[in-house]
């Protein structure tokens, strides 16, 4: 019987991203995510037992993290499953999940009762945005509160294709998604197909955008939008908007101060400790 590997990380809530994206340059078949108490516990499942020292330079990369925030170093464990298990265990974590007023994201290998929301089908596992990441949510809201109906739109750093496939559900004309990730733009792709959607997806950044779109989501980490938020600005059309997330609630004063007066802050989301703020471009 075929065997998957779970390696699970035992982390403060703080470290949550930092794990995430520390596990993107890994081949993984997904990532989960529990909440316990306040800890948090992820697990990612491969096909082939991750070299040891792999893990260690893991080990290494998220102590050096934690260091950052003051924290104990993540506890990384590595359990083999076999693969009646792995298939019950992987499954069992995605639910259908209603988010905000209008959209329900269903895996897509589960028969999903609308519940008279739009169903966003969703094989999660293959890049980050699953649903289940609070800053993910957030901009779906966000993209709710903000769409008429009709916008271009562009989603920088789509990862699994959440938002591009939201924004079109919600009602944008047209989409543009980029990541820096090939196997993003692939699980992007993969996902529009899967809910007979189309968008322009490239392997990129903002430079990868035919400008000008009407309004873009970004949820990235805060260093990162606090590089980018000018080529962000050049991307819209006068009067646009951004969706700006992956920050958590303690950095928006500092994101805010540096978006300074080239942008104006319309409306903030937080749940927990994560926030996506959504601004127009003065
Ligand atoms: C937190 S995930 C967000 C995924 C999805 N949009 C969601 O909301 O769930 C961030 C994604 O941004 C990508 N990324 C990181 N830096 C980027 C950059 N400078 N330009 C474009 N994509 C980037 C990562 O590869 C990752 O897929």
């Amino acid at each position: 019987m075929l065997t998957m590997w779970e390696i699970t990380i035992g982390t403060d809530p703080v470290l949550e991203e930092s794990c995430l994206w520390r596990l993107e340059s890994w081949t993984t078949l997904g990532v989960a995510t529990e909440a316990r108490a306040s800890t948090f516990k992820i697990r990612a499942f491969c096909l082939d037992e991750p070299p040891a020292l792999r893990l260690a330079q893991l080990q290494a990369e998220l102590t050096q993290d934690a260091t950052t925030f003051h924290l104990l170093p993540p506890e990384i464990s590595l359990t083999a499953i076999p693969e009646t298990d792995w298939a019950t265990q992987w499954m069992t974590h995605w639910h259908p999940r209603a988010v905000g007023e209008k959209l329900i994201i269903c895996p897509v290998w589960l028969t999903c009762e609308p519940q008279g929301r739009i169903v966003l089908k969703l094989d999660a596992g293959l890049a980050f945005g699953t649903g289940e990441h609070e800053t993910t949510r957030l901009c779906l809201m966000a993209l709710e509160q903000v769409l008429q109906g009709g916008e271009r739109v562009a989603d920088i750093g789509c990862g699994s294709g959440i938002l591009t496939i939201g924004a079109l559900l919600l009602g944008a004309k047209s989409a543009q998604a980029v990541d820096l990730e090939e196997q993003a733009v692939r699980a992007t792709r993969h996902n529009l197909a899967l809910n007979q959607l189309e968008a322009l997806v490239a392997e990129g950044s903002t430079e990868a955008i035919t400008p000008p779109v009407d309004g873009l989501v970004c949820n990235i980490l805060a260093p990162v939008i606090l590089a980018i938020h000018p080529q962000l600005r050049d991307l819209l059309v006068p009067g646009g908007w951004a969706i700006l997330s992956g920050l958590l609630v303690t950095q928006v004063p500092q994101v805010v101060q540096a978006l300074g007066q080239d942008w104006h802050v319309q409306h903030t989301l937080t749940e927990g400790q994560w926030a996506a703020l959504t601004c127009v471009r003065n």
